[in-house]
């Protein structure tokens, strides 16, 4: 489990970091702990592409969420180096150390900082042991080494991810080219009763926080049923003070709702924060509510999206276009640059457990396309002088 700012996580980017110099990349780690391998492009004045994704995980992970496009976009500039072919443009390589969220109940700490939209509320959120996104940063990036990047240096951002879902699987189709990202709102909830005796207390004196959120909990699975196209999850559970003999004094969750459109996820979102407001208030316990991450659909650049589609057919691959139902990096990043995504075929759709896999051929035609892609933004950048 590689969290940010974790022991773990300085494995993952000294491990990376190594790749990234036999790569022949000049290594650093900027201060928001991202990994940055940097490769000069020929024309100094033409700018840099970004490439990369995110090298944190969730818990339990596969092996490909986030790690494979940073990985392929250390092999596009290894095989570059082989052919002794220099780009016009800079490539910088970025491992995102932070865009599961698994700390801080956020998402895209990475790649915000590099964006420059990490806000003074995000920083001041605590992990569970009182830490905050601040101390967190200045103790596990460099300070010395800016994280946040200047829109006008930039060409763009391009991001190889694992499908996740089953689209490609069912189209035979190895790659696709992601045409969207859809909206997401993170939130910790927590339900404050009154802890008390399990064998004294009378059930109609109680003042029981985990049934309160029992009952949250099934509203948010129901509420997301009865709505076409919204995924609602609570993924992490946890009540207090934990014995079987104490009634729980208080409960807490982490809510996820995503949506493609923003307004339906947002409706969902007050819709559930009512719901939760009339539980507390009918059982007796206070409600806390702290949204911790609220990010819009993002379209991903168009201009982008068609060469990586021409460097497929040039590969001999069908045209397959697919929206994204997970969260990326490039959300962050479209902030900042022209943003656009290349997902590979997983196995049965399956990801966030260890089962994820992808085919070694449909990485190797990823490859490909990331190279052909490479090839013609040079020729574009290089005919535009
Ligand atoms: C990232 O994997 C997300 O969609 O939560
Ligand atoms: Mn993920
Ligand atoms: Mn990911």
């Amino acid at each position: 489990m590689r969290w940010f700012g974790g022991p773990a996580m300085a494995r993952a980017n000294a491990l990376a970091g190594r790749w990234m110099a036999e790569a022949g990349m000049a290594v650093r780690v900027d201060a928001a702990g991202n990994l940055v391998g940097h490769m000069p492009g020929s024309d100094p004045v033409a700018g840099t592409l970004l490439l990369g994704s995110h090298l944190d995980t969730v818990r339990d992970a596969g092996a490909f969420d986030g790690p494979l496009g940073v990985l392929a976009a250390i092999e596009c500039v290894e095989r570059l180096r082989g052919r002794e072919l220099s780009l016009p443009f800079a490539v910088d390589v970025i491992g995102f150390s932070d865009e599961e969220g698994l700390r801080f109940g956020t998402a895209y700490l990475g790649s915000r900082a590099v964006a420059g939209t990490l806000d003074a509320a995000t920083l001041e959120t605590s992990d569970a042991h009182g830490v905050t996104v601040r101390e967190a940063l200045a103790a596990f990036g460099d300070g010395a080494e800016p994280a946040s990047r200047r829109g006008e240096d930039l060409l763009g951002y391009v991001e190889l991810h694992i499908e996740q879902g089953p689209v490609l699987e069912q189209r035979g189709a190895a790659v696709g080219v992601v045409t969207a990202i859809a909206g997401a709102t993170r939130a910790e909830v927590r339900f404050t009763g009154r802890a008390g005796h399990a064998g004294t207390v009378p059930m109609d004196l109680r003042a029981d926080a985990a049934c309160a959120l029992a009952e949250l909990v099934l509203a948010v699975e129901a509420a997301a049923r009865a709505q076409p196209g919204l995924v609602a999850t609570v993924g992490r559970l946890a009540v207090a003070p934990g014995a079987p003999n104490v009634i729980p004094g208080s409960a807490e969750a982490s809510l996820d709702v995503r949506h493609a459109q923003d307004r339906v996820r947002e409706a969902a979102v007050a819709a559930l924060r009512e719901r939760a407001e009339e539980i507390g208030a009918r059982r007796g316990v206070a409600l806390g509510w702290e949204e911790r991450l609220s990010t819009p659909a993002v379209a991903m650049d168009a201009r982008l999206g068609e060469l990586l589609a021409a460097a497929v057919a040039d590969r001999g691959q069908p045209d397959v276009r697919l929206p994204s139902g997970a969260g990326h990096d490039a959300v962050a990043l479209s902030e900042l640059t022209p943003a656009a995504m290349l997902f590979v075929r997983c196995a049965g759709g399956v990801s966030h457990q260890p089962d994820e896999s992808v085919d070694a051929a449909d990485v190797a035609v990823a490859l490909d396309v990331l190279d052909g892609f490479l090839r013609r933004l040079a020729e574009r950048v290089s005919g535009g002088r």
